[in-house]
């Protein structure tokens, strides 16, 4: 599964090849990534709007460049997602209308 969305930063990755580049994705080179689980589970149960809603997040606060962000196969985890990844931090159980604060709390 890909998906890339045209004038967006978000592209989903398999492997480290990047659709959006199509080139394999270099070291981050220090940019905290921001994943979030694409599985069919965490994205019907929520995730595909936490995705809309971290995207402009990271756009209405001039973060695009500061954090990479990007889709993931399921974690495995299913039964605690949905599942949103910052940094080393994995946020389970995540709610949309919970995605806000997550994100003010975690990024500066
Ligand atoms: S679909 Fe997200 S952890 Fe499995």
């Amino acid at each position: 599964m890909f998906l890339y969305k045209k004038n967006s930063n978000f592209a989903y990755i398999s492997g480290h090849y990047c659709l959006k580049t199509r080139n394999i994705i270099p070291v981050m080179k220090g940019r905290t990534e921001i994943v979030i689980c694409l599985g069919s589970s965490c994205f019907s149960r929520g995730n595909r709007k936490c995705l809309q809603i971290i995207e402009k997040y990271l756009k209405e606060n001039n973060l695009e460049e500061k954090y990479f962000f990007r889709g993931s196969r399921c974690f495995n985890i299913c039964e605690k997602g949905p599942i949103l990844k910052i940094g080393d931090t994995i946020f389970e159980g995540v709610k949309p209308g919970e995605v806000a604060g997550i994100l003010k709390r975690s990024l500066r």
